[in-house]
């Protein structure tokens, strides 16, 4: 949940690693630091805030020396404090470690430092690791190998990279359960959580095995093994386009990738055929087929699931990943585990794809970045295409799932092309004009403390889906159910004025959710239709078009981000930064 980068280069850092923390902020975003050597000495400067405000408090970029290491918090372990911000040091200030993950057995650790005489300055989990390679780099000094017996000792995940205070010409990295990359440039080496920490300067990476550890110079690689051996491997090279990273026009991450829909639901569905049709066929042959993701991308699945048992005839579930080992005892040779995450690192996903392996399971996936864990960890892959998305609210991602999900259905039934899918740019298109509508229903509900959204069969993950993005953009209370739940419970909390937001597409559920709305109207609900056909129970009508009812739920989504969007900037939180979330969830 933390992003991390570490540089050596032939000239200054610290406006290296300030950019690079910028464009990975959305892993986290509580406080951030920096630490560079410079003349022999190591200095830090870090505290806890956004980026901006520490580069103003304490002038990072001020920093000397070509060799430093940067991180930006999502806090776990010990409050969101300066002293507990990273860059961690070791008691005589002759390293700084950067860390993104959990040391599980830190107490017992630090309890033994402490009783040595170690002294520490933070309630962290990740100074133990300052502590423990201090003690390993006392015994030899290679900051290689005092790094790797040092991580011996930890248990839980890790991507660090530890800077050493008499070592100007190199940084260490290593993991466990968290990605870390290193890119290759030109006089210039990186070390990072993400690639986009560094794309700016390189496009050139190595990504690194579980376990493995890392050492780079300005112009050289080592990698070593889990069993200590070094290894040789070659750069991949990565294709995200740079511009796409920037906010260009608009005001926020969010609203620039909500609009950049119109051309991601194309790029979606850009699929190597033969990888479609392998992909379908592994399905099709499947035993036991489970389907798994978290937030955003579990409620694509559901989407997968409903086609597959429906049209396809094909048994499956969809769980959320972090549930998954309730279901693996039916998982095993011959079974499939269809996987969907924007991502690829999320870790309760990892943890379920560790699970399925383990049992002799398939694993197919759906995945945003190439090259994530997700990827490499998977038997097949098929890409979402839809470039970078920084704004923690998953949008273009979900719609880019629906894509492909859907053309993995219609090759499972053995179509040749997706129906409907070249009219989807034209029609988020139409969808995207909802926004004036769409800001004058904020207008009139921004008072009110609950919203509830429904919807029957296919468009119940869409429901779902519409309260998940208002909960953690406007931070209001919202469910999301499907329709006919409401009587067993929920109607209960109806009462006059409350918003209720209906999505009933015209076909075969479209007149029981007409009931349903009958049934909350009169219990006092003001309710905000989403379809392409109208009626007199809505109280606020929101007209998507009808494009095929697969592909129903791209358009009926796209009212439901901009109405969380513009209450989040309505009520003046910050759309692409939500309190207390990060973009990556890479801890359990
Ligand atoms: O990267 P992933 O798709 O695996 O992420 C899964 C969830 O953490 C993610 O969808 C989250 O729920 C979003 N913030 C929702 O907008």
């Amino acid at each position: 949940m933390c992003g991390i980068i570490g540089c050596v280069s032939e000239g200054p850092v610290s406006g290296i690693l300030l950019d690079g923390l910028k464009r990975v902020e959305y892993r986290g975003y509580d406080s951030a630091g920096m630490a560079t050597v410079n003349d022999g000495k190591l200095s830090v400067r870090k505290g806890a805030g956004r980026i901006t405000d520490i580069e103003r408090r304490k002038h990072l970029s001020a920093l000397g020396g070509n060799v430093g290491i940067a991180h930006t918090r999502w806090a776990t372990h010990g409050g969101v404090t300066d002293r507990n911000a990273h860059p961690h040091t070791s008691c005589g200030d002759t390293l700084a470690v950067i860390h993104n993950g959990i040391i599980e057995n830190y107490i017992p650790l630090k309890t033994r430092l402490q009783s040595k005489g170690h002294v520490f300055k933070s309630e962290t989990d990740t100074e133990v690791i300052a502590h423990i390679i201090e003690e390993e780099y006392g015994k030899r000094s290679d900051p290689l190998r005092a790094t790797i017996a040092a991580t011996r000792k930890l248990e839980g995940q890790y991507a660090i990279a530890v800077l050493f205070r008499d070592r100007p010409d190199v940084i260490v990295g290593a993991r466990k359960d968290a990605p870390l990359i290193a890119g290759i440039g030109d006089g210039q080496m990186f070390i990072a959580s993400d690639i986009l920490a560094f794309i700016e300067h390189t496009d050139k990476t190595v990504f690194l095995d579980n376990q493995e550890a890392a050492l780079i110079t300005k112009d050289s690689l080592k990698i070593l093994g889990a069993d200590g051996r070094e290894l040789s491997r070659e750069p991949t090279q990565v294709a995200w386009e740079l511009s796409n990273i920037s906010r260009t026009k608009y005001a926020h991450h969010t609203l620039k990738e909500i609009n950049e829909q119109r051309q991601t639901v194309a790029a979606a569905a850009v699929q190597d055929p033969a990888k479609l049709a392998a992909f379908a066929g592994a399905i099709r042959k499947a035993g036991t087929i489970f389907i798994t993701g978290s937030g955003t991308s579990y409620h694509a699945g559901l989407l997968m699931k409903s086609r597959l048992n429906h049209e396809a005839g094909i048994r499956c579930d969809t769980v959320v990943s972090g549930e998954l080992k309730e279901h693996s005892a039916f998982l095993g040779k011959g079974s499939v585990l269809i996987v969907l995450s924007q991502s690829g690192e999320t870790a309760d996903v990892l943890e379920a794809v560790k699970e399925a392996k383990g049992r002799g399971a398939k694993v197919l996936s759906i995945v945003n970045v190439a090259g994530s864990t997700l990827s490499r960890e998977s038997d097949q892959t098929l890409l979402l295409n839809c470039g970078p998305e920084v704004g923690v609210a998953a949008t273009k991602s979900f719609t880019a799932q629906a894509v492909v999900v859907n053309m993995v259905v219609d090759a499972v039934l053995g179509r040749k092309r997706s129906e409907g899918v070249e009219e989807l740019p034209k029609a988020v298109e139409e969808a995207l004009k909802t926004e004036r509508q769409i800001k004058a229903i904020v207008q009139k509900y921004m008072d009110r403390p609950d919203f509830y959204f429904v919807g029957r069969g296919y468009q119940s993950p869409v429901a779902l889906e519409g309260a998940l993005k208002l909960k953690e953009l406007s931070y209001i209370h919202a469910e999301g159910m499907p329709a006919s739940e409401l009587k067993h419970g929920t109607l209960a909390l109806i009462e006059t004025g409350t918003p209720v937001v209906v999505i009933n597409p015209s076909g075969e559920n479209h007149a029981d959710t007409l009931s349903s709305s009958e049934e909350l109207r009169a219990r006092g609900a003001d309710l905000i239709g989403i379809s392409d056909v109208e009626d007199r129970v809505y109280k606020h009508f929101v007209r998507v078009p009808r494009v095929q009812p697969k592909f129903m739920p791209i358009v009926e989504v796209i009212p439901l981000q901009l109405l969380a969007y513009h209450f989040a900037v309505a009520k003046k939180r910050d759309p692409d930064y939500p309190r207390n979330l990060a973009k990556s969830v890479t801890v359990k």
